[in-house]
């Protein structure tokens, strides 16, 4: 569904994403999984194009694109296909929890201001925010506003939606509620970098590991966190997991 070949990307001469092979299917779930600096954001960020890759393609749907010479309106293309959610959730401030759901789905989708409000009410009853349509996100907790980055990304029915550690930012007791919106989330492909390795363990299909800017392991959960290949990988669940048995 997705096609990644030979991306790569430097920010001032340094390689931060090295040869970036990556089939992503339809409707899996993918954890992308690594120490602080190997390249998991920018990856993300590459595939909605928030980043210019140097080089590299990437086919979705029906598009081609060809990294070293990106067309005008492949970006407005990639963002009518590709949801994100962020750490610190972007909400717009000066928007209520309704309005920044909608917002979107008028300006870049096109829908009348009523179709949006009803598509707006769904996905917040989708991510249990009905109450909360008016409210602006300082009236929100940081798991709510969250829930509400969610329910915005959902809304335009992209084909896939990329999580960038979209729990990280908020207080422990507040996490689960957002994973559990995460966990309802059907027919959906979904790219989640997380530290949450309990969680990518039960809800990803695969998990990819990176290190030094390069995928260096892709399986199974149960392959990942119970025979990791690499040394790298083996260190990197023994920081994070106790609790995970594998075979070093
Ligand atoms: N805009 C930028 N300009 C220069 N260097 C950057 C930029 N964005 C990222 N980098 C560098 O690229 C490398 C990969 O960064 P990236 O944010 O993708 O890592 P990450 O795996 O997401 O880390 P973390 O777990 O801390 O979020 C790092 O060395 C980082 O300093
Ligand atoms: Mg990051």
């Amino acid at each position: 569904m997705i096609e990644i070949t030979n991306l790569n990307k430097s920010f001032n001469k340094h390689l931060v994403l090295d040869s970036i092979n990556l089939h992503i299917a339809k409707n899996k779930i993918y954890a992308i999984l690594g120490r602080s600096g190997s390249g998991k954001s920018t990856l993300l960020r590459c595939i909605n194009l928030l980043e210019i890759p140097d080089s590299g393609h990437m086919k979705i749907r029906d598009l081609d694109i060809d990294f070293s010479n990106i067309h005008k309106n492949d970006m407005l293309k990639i963002r009518k296909n590709v949801g994100m959610v962020f750490q610190n959730y972007n909400l717009f401030a000066n928007k209520t929890a309704l309005q920044n759901i909608t917002q979107s789905l008028i300006t870049v989708h096109k829908y009348s201001k009523a179709k949006a409000n009803e598509i707006g009410f769904e996905y917040l009853n989708i991510v249990g925010l009905s109450d909360k349509a008016n409210h602006y996100p300082s009236m929100l907790s940081g798991g709510q506003q969250q829930r509400i980055g969610i329910a915005r990304a959902l809304a335009f029915n992209p084909e896939i939606i990329l999580f960038d550690e979209p729990t990280s930012a908020l207080d422990p007791e507040l996490v689960d509620e957002v994973l559990n919106v995460i966990k309802i989330i059907k027919n959906k492909t979904m790219i989640l970098v997380t530290h949450e390795l309990n969680f990518a363990r039960k809800i990803a299909n695969e998990i990819i590991f990176m290190s030094d800017g390069k995928i260096i392991e892709q399986s199974t959960p149960e392959a990942f966190f119970n025979h990791p290949q690499t040394q790298r990988a083996k260190m990197f669940l023994s920081k994070f997991n106790n609790n995970v048995d594998y075979v070093i």
